[in-house]
C-alpha cells in the first residue's frame, strides 16, 4: 500500500481553514483532547502538526504518521518548535509503521472522517497500542438530528471534494465501539462559529480502551 495520499489542493487550503476554526474555538478542543497525555504517543494523520504544542510534559515522545507530503512539511516544521520529541514519518492509518504494543496513547483528531478505510485504521491503532493505552479522539461526525442529517448527506459528495476526501456522514463513535475499543467517555456538541451551526458541527472528544487481546 503505498505510503503517500496527494491532496494538493486542500494541503495547500488546510492551513489556513484550521487557522480560522482554531481562532473560533478548535484551540480549546485540542487543549480538552490531548490534556494529561502521558507516554509513547502515536499521532495519526498529524496534519500540519496543530496538536503538537498541546502535548504536556507527561508525553515522553511522539510518532506522527502523515502521507500528505505537504502537510507533513508543515509537521516537520512544527515538530522542530516544541520541547516533546516529535518524530514525524510518512505513513497512512490503516499501515503504520509502528510496533505492536507500543503506545501508550493514539491521538486521532478530524482524521477518521478522512481516512479510507476506518476498521483497518483502527485495527491498527488497537494493534499499536498497549493493552493498558487509550485511544483519544476528537472528530466531527454525522448528526443525531434526521433533518441536519440529511443536509450532510446531500452536501456530502461536494464536501469529499473540496476537503480532501472528508466525510460529514461517518458515525465515529460507532466505528470505534464496532472496533472493539470500549468508550471509557466520550462528549457530545456542537461546534459553533460565530454563534452558527456548519455542516461539520456535530462532535464528538472522548477516550477509548482498546479491545483485550487474548494469548494463545
Ligand atoms: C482534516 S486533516 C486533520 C489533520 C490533523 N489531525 C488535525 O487535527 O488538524 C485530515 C488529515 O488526515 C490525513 N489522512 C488522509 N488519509 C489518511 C490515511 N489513510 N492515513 C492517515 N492520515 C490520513 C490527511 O493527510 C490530513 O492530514
Amino acid at each position: 500500500m503505498a505510503k503517500t495520499v496527494s491532496h494538493p489542493l486542500f494541503a495547500r487550503l488546510y492551513p489556513r481553514i484550521n487557522a480560522y476554526t482554531e481562532a473560533h474555538g478548535s484551540l480549546e478542543h485540542r487543549r480538552e483532547l490531548l490534556e494529561g497525555v502521558r507516554g509513547r504517543v502515536v499521532e495519526i494523520g498529524a496534519g500540519t502538526g496543530a496538536n503538537f504544542r498541546h502535548y504536556g510534559p507527561g508525553a515522553e515522545q511522539v510518532i506522527a504518521v502523515e502521507p500528505e507530503p505537504r502537510l507533513r512539511a508543515l509537521a516537520e516544521r512544527a515538530a522542530e518548535a516544541v520541547s516533546v520529541p516529535v518524530n514525524v514519518l510518512p505513513g497512512r492509518a490503516e499501515e503504520m509503521p509502528v510496533e505492536d504494543g507500543s503506545a501508550d496513547v493514539v491521538v486521532v483528531s478530524l482524521v477518521l472522517c478522512t481516512i479510507a478505510d476506518v476498521p483497518a485504521a483502527l485495527a491498527e491503532a488497537a494493534r499499536v497500542l498497549k493493552p493498558t493505552g487509550e485511544l483519544r479522539f476528537y472528530e466531527h461526525v454525522r448528526s443525531r438530528n434526521p433533518g441536519f442529517f440529511r443536509w450532510q448527506r446531500l452536501l456530502n459528495p461536494l464536501w469529499r471534494r473540496l476537503g480532501g476526501g472528508c466525510h460529514l456522514t461517518r458515525d465515529t463513535e460507532r466505528a470505534i465501539t464496532e472496533a472493539g475499543f470500549t468508550i471509557e467517555r466520550v462528549r457530545h456538541f456542537d461546534f459553533l462559529i460565530n454563534e452558527r451551526a456548519h455542516p461539520a458541527s456535530p462532535s464528538i472528544i472522548g477516550v477509548a480502551r482498546p479491545p483485550v487481546r487474548w494469548a494463545g
